[in-house]
């Protein structure tokens, strides 16, 4: 089909809820994707943080020709062999021990959100939900309650009993602590959506310690950076903590939509059958995607791979940044989640879409960050190649 034929359908027949480019893409191997007219592009957006193995791994793509021919949806009243491994595998390697699978981000953050008023109930009627006033939860209602207010124009009104605090003010959550109907604070470890902003050191220490105190569950949202994006497993490792519920979703299925929360006995035994539940989360192809992604992982190194690979970006990054100190505001990141600030959100644009033309994909976000997410197995030299593509689009900004 013709690459007008494409964006003309989607004109047509799809909601009109996106600001898409006008480009469609229609391949990818590895690092690289292709668009309906053969143009080939290297992808640090990676389906935004979906495809941590890259497009199409053989061991992905293997596991779900297999399942597929298999079963692919039995339903959760009956027990599914795959489900359970993966559950298994999980709880192995994060500080769970119980998991439910659903389908997506927002719905996992539904589900925690519903997980930890439930424990709140059980534990004198506690309910408000406290979350970062810029925070990126998702889409629907509960969500969308926990998410920065430039999302949630026009949809009231929302899910009561959620407050904000500012992300990296200890004092903000400390006050927001004296109401004793707190039953959880909600956080991203990172802020991707925000513009991959970084915890302040020793902030997240903090935030548990108070959340421990104040009898209060801290509920971390990896949608974005679990599943080894910032060189751990789970962003948590780094910060010498642990959650009391995790969501994850995004790279979690390896571009199957696969979403998932994450808990302790001691909290899951909260929820009980006939409490929660979805059709679809925890399928045979689902988890047998999932189960790949993870063995994968594991097997290829990729931890500490996107670990050296993440620095090495990082100060490739810097290097720009002391060349186009006019443009570029800072450079930040851990592992491969990394994001240029500009100075400007018209410098931004300019950049991102002028890689773009180049051959470098990467995603504007809040107006003036350009955040990068390359596979995990991304390789030294299509690292530098992306460093000199953003170096060129700089130079033509600027007028260099
Ligand atoms: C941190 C975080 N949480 C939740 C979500 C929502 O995930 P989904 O789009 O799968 O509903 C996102 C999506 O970008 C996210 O970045």
């Amino acid at each position: 089909m013709s690459t007008k034929q494409i964006i003309s359908n989607t004109k047509d027949y799809v909601m009109n809820t996106y600001g898409r480019y006008p480009i469609a893409m229609i391949k990818g191997k590895g690092s690289w994707v292709w668009d309906s007219e053969g143009k080939k592009y290297l992808d640090f957006v990676t389906g935004i943080a979906v495809n941590n193995l890259g497009h199409c791994h053989p061991s992905v793509t293997k596991a779900i020709r297999e399942q597929s021919k298999q079963l692919m949806q039995p339903c959760n009243l009956f027990h599914i062999e795959k489900q359970g491994e993966f559950a298994k595998m999980l709880s192995e390697n994060s500080f769970a021990d119980k998991v439910f699978f659903c389908n997506s981000g927002t719905e996992a953050n539904e589900g925690a959100i519903k997980l930890a008023r439930k424990w709140g109930a059980d534990n004198g009627g506690k309910y408000k939900i406290l979350h970062a006033r810029d925070s990126f939860h998702g889409r629907t209602m509960g969500s969308l309650s926990a998410t920065s207010k430039s999302y949630q124009a026009g949809f009231k009104p929302l899910v009561p009993g959620f407050k904000s605090i500012t992300y990296g003010k200890i004092e903000s959550l400390e006050k927001a602590l004296q109401d004793n109907k707190v039953c959880a604070v909600m956080l991203e470890p990172i802020q991707g959506e925000n513009g991959v902003v970084m915890p302040p050191e020793g902030y997240l220490k903090k935030v548990r310690a108070l959340c421990t105190k104040n009898k209060v569950l801290l509920i971390l949202d990896e949608v974005q950076v679990g599943m080894g994006r910032t060189g751990k497993l789970f962003a948590y490792e780094h910060y010498g903590i642990k959650p009391d519920i995790m969501t994850l979703s995004k790279a979690l299925g390896g571009g199957i939509p696969c979403g998932a929360f994450l808990t302790t006995n001691k909290i899951a035994k909260h929820l009980g059958p006939g409490m929660h539940g979805t059709t679809l989360g925890g399928n045979p192809l689902a988890m047998s995607s999932a189960i790949a992604v993870l063995k994968t992982i594991e097997d290829e190194g990729l931890l500490d791979g996107a670990s050296d690979l993440g620095e090495y970006f990082l100060e490739e990054l810097q290097i720009l940044h002391s060349k186009h100190k006019k443009e570029i505001k800072e450079i930040r990141g851990k592992g491969l989640i990394l994001g240029i600030e500009f100075k400007n959100n018209e410098i931004a644009k300019k950049v991102v879409e002028k890689s773009m033309e180049k051959g470098l994909l990467t995603i504007l976000t809040k107006g003036k960050v350009m955040r990068i997410l390359p596979p995990l197995n991304v390789k030294k030299k299509e690292i530098d190649l992306a460093v000199k593509i953003i170096d060129k689009a700089l130079e033509e900004v600027s007028g260099a």
